[in-house]
């Protein structure tokens, strides 16, 4: 009985010193939400895409919201984009990314520099070292599509789209930059991917720490068990030299053998995380979009193949494929939804694009969410829930880079890839690694819909703010060989 009237104290306590906040006139819209300390924090894990559609149409695009007992201000102005993206004196991107770290990967680094993995990353990911991985990567890539294909040409194969793509394209990522095949012949590779994805179904849920018990033994054991699969990894030969270089740094930041074992899982999901839904949203579009398709096959067909090395032939990556271009960057405008996450270290005033001043408090988080300004904004892009694959070529067919709101010319128009610090250094390896893909399943698959009536799956809502969305469920194909590898 003591307790119960101590714990009703106590929380009552806890619930003023939390409500106290009121807002001043120099700081931005506050909305806190009825429920004490938790605020918006259901509505926001829910669907964040629509919770903040409804805020900005409520305060305009800038605004302050309660989620569980943190103070986050949302800032939807592109055109204001770098007064947050540029100020990395008062603005932090590390710590909040090392509370994720800790909450999904258990992993605690003895020094994280950011800036160093980026550097090192760079360096293996452009240039000539850029051209080998790319080349190990065909290679995987048309050694496990080959594998998926019934061997009979006249069969059938069906399958989900959304795991044929993530499946192919997580595995030849893994076997390219963590090796692993010459310890345990590429058996692994499925294994791993299938371990990955009961984590991938918990993560958001981890990074909110929203498990309930069951799904807390369900996330540990996966972990442990990735753990442990990838543990041989970066010690062969066969891993890739920016994962060698990358294990270096860590030992030589003090980082002992557990350490390294649960950053190569950080890693895993930094690099193949995403390749495969959007290689997946990219195909799904195509499908169901045959003037969108038949655009693509006839740029393919005109792209000059490399047939130097024994390998199947390649489209050569230095081809500019401007439609195919444009088809990735508007499905990806559609479905890449990351927030971009600072946390306030010392009080600082936001200048708006438009000369207003708005007051932010040290301790509090501010966030970009682009996925709603610039990507879905009916001001930039009209009809902007329509897929349109050539919404990013001119009327002469070169790149389209121009895009206007409130009669400025953007910076920002679409930012699938982050931006600043955020911004991925794995760019054109995922573009290339994505093209190749298409390219390959378009040649040698004759693919269609199992039910062409049923149009593109729902997004699962509840990963809104985590890189790119999934479907709900999967679409379903049915495919089987070509018998003339021929595009068109
Ligand atoms: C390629 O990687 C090596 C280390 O393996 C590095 O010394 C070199 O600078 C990199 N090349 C480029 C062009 O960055
Ligand atoms: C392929 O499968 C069909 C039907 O299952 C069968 O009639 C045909 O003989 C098979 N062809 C080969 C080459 O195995
Ligand atoms: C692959 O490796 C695993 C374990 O290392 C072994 O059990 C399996 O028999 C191997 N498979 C083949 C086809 O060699
Ligand atoms: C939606 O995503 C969440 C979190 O990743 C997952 O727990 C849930 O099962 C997914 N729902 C469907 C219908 O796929
Ligand atoms: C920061 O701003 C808050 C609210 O305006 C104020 O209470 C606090 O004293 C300020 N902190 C510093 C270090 O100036």
């Amino acid at each position: 009985m003591i307790w119960t009237v101590l714990l009703l104290v106590n929380g009552i306590l806890f619930f003023l010193l939390l409500s106290t906040r009121s807002r001043s006139k120099r700081e931005p819209p506050l909305d806190k939400g009825c429920i004490p300390w938790l605020g918006h924090a259901l509505e926001f894990g829910k669907d964040a895409a629509k919770f903040l559609t409804r805020m900005k149409k409520k305060h305009g695009d800038i605004f302050t919201v309660r989620v569980a007992g943190h103070y986050v201000t949302v800032l939807l102005d592109p055109h204001s984009y770098d007064a947050v993206l540029q100020d990395s004196g008062s603005l932090d991107f590390s710590r909040y990314a090392q509370v994720l770290m800790d909450r999904i990967f258990k992993l605690r680094l003895p020094s994280h520099n950011p800036a160093v993995e980026r550097a090192i990353m760079k360096q293996h990911f452009q240039g000539k070292n850029l051209t080998c991985l790319r080349s190990t990567m065909h290679s995987n890539l048309h050694t496990l599509l080959t594998s998926e294909m019934p061997h009979n040409q006249t069969n059938w194969k069906s399958s989900g789209l959304f795991n044929f793509c993530y499946g192919i394209l997580f595995r030849a990522g893994y076997l390219t930059l963590f090796g692993g095949e010459q310890n345990n012949n590429g058996t692994d590779a499925k294994q791993i991917y299938k371990e990955y994805r009961k984590f991938d179904g918990l993560l958001t849920k981890m990074a909110r720490t929203t498990l309930n018990s069951g799904e807390k033994r369900v996330a540990g054991g996966t972990r442990e068990r990735l753990w442990e699969l990838l543990c041989p990894a970066g010690l062969g030969e066969s891993s890739s030299p920016w994962l060698r270089h990358y294990l270096q740094h860590l030992q030589e930041g003090g980082a002992d053998d557990d350490t390294q074992t649960r950053a190569m899982l950080l890693q895993l999901w930094a690099t193949q995380g995403n390749v495969g839904p959007a290689a997946f949203w990219l195909l799904a579009f195509l499908i169901s979009t045959p003037e969108a398709m038949k655009a693509v096959r006839t740029e393919f067909s005109r792209v000059s193949l490399t047939t130097d090395t024994a390998q199947a032939p390649t489209l050569d990556p230095t081809q500019p494929t401007p439609v195919f271009d444009s088809a990735l960057e508007e499905a990806l405008r559609l479905t890449a939804a990351p927030f971009i996450t600072r946390e306030v270290l010392q009080n600082k005033t936001l200048c708006m694009a438009d000369g207003q001043e708005y007051d932010l408090r040290q301790g509090d988080r501010v966030c970009l969410f682009p996925f709603i300004s610039p990507q879905m904004d009916p001001e930039i892009y009209h009809e902007p829930e329509k897929f349109l694959y050539d919404r990013f070529l001119n009327a002469d067919g070169t790149p389209k880079r121009l895009f206007y709101k409130g009669g400025q010319r953007l910076k920002y128009y679409t930012m699938p890839w982050g931006a600043g610090s955020n911004a991925c250094v794995g760019k054109p390896f995922a573009i290339d690694a994505i093209r190749q893909f298409v390219y390959l399943v378009l040649t040698h698959l004759e693919m269609e819909l199992c039910e062409p009536e049923a149009g593109l799956p729902a997004v699962n809502t509840s990963r809104y703010g985590f890189g790119m969305v999934q479907p709900e469920g999967d679409m379903f194909i049915r495919y089987r060989q070509r018998v003339c590898h021929n595009i068109l």
